[in-house]
């Protein structure tokens, strides 16, 4: 994928258009995601609480994000890689927050991400016209876990839908090449995917959306209590508990290693 590649599958709009994310932290999942036809790696800030056990994304801090993408960009081979600006980090100023997509890119990393529209336009802009892929991230942006109260369903309101909807067409004129749309009714995934011309990928917004992306553990079966709008495609955690169990049952039956195993 490049950046006229989603102009291109936005342009076309049919199913086989649609374009395909999935979060990824590093060079083993990395290289398994390479061997697919997947579309894009997302170096989500997901990564805090999914490796590193925090309860929100707000530990990902910049050292995080770029360890992780360089991780990830050793094993991607070749596909198009978003890393997420962490939490205020674009905040700080214009000169960090170019500052840190720099830092970013230089990691591997093709575009970032940054989430939320109000007091980020300047210096989404500034970024863009720097040469900076930026993918845009509206609706339940988890990095507004505390002003949002929790991890809560946004734009149910016909008002509160009303601001995606403009933050949304706010974030298109600034210059975003796509957009996350997370958490929002189906509904809502749809009037802000027919209303843009950049593409639209959902999370939790429904069907219509001109892409997915879904959490890598999510959709292995690695997380126990799956949001509502996540689908294991695969059962890797059961999978690695039965070969952890039968490691140690080997270890402790005195079958591994075997003769094949050990040098002579
Ligand atoms: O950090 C992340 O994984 C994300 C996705 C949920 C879109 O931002």
């Amino acid at each position: 994928m490049t950046l006229p590649d989603f102009r291109r599958r936005k342009a076309t709009r049919t199913a086989q258009a649609r374009i395909s994310f999935v979060t990824c932290y590093d060079c083993a999942f990395a290289r398994l995601i390479a061997q697919t036809e997947l579309d894009c790696i997302l170096v989500g800030d997901s990564v805090a609480m999914v490796v590193h056990g925090h309860p929100s994304t707000l530990a990902a801090d910049l050292a995080m994000m770029v360890f992780h993408t360089e991780s990830v960009a050793r094993g991607a081979g070749g596909k198009f890689i978003v890393a997420d600006m962490p939490f205020l980090e674009h905040r700080k100023g214009q000169s960090e927050a170019v500052s840190a997509a720099q830092a970013l890119l230089r990691a591997g990393a093709q575009a970032v991400k940054i989430e939320g529209a109000a007091g980020n336009l300047a210096i989404i802009q500034n970024l863009v016209e720097g040469g900076v892929p930026v993918m845009g991230h509206i609706g339940l942006t988890p990095q507004f876990i505390h002003a949002f109260g929790g991890f809560k369903v946004q734009g149910r309101e016909d008002a509160a839908a009303e601001k995606i909807l403009a933050d949304a067409k706010a974030l298109e004129a600034a210059g975003v090449f796509s957009l996350v749309i997370e958490g929002v009714p189906a509904s809502l995934g749809k009037r802000i995917t027919d209303a843009l011309s950049i593409p639209t990928i959902g999370i939790g917004a429904g069907p219509d959306c001109d892409g997915q992306v879904l959490v890598l553990h999510d959709l292995l079966g690695f997380t126990e209590k799956p949001p509502k709008f996540a689908r294991a495609f695969g059962e890797v955690a059961h999978a690695s508990v039965a070969a952890l169990r039968a490691y140690d049952e080997a270890v402790k039956a005195s079958t591994f290693p075997a003769a094949k195993e050990s040098y002579a």
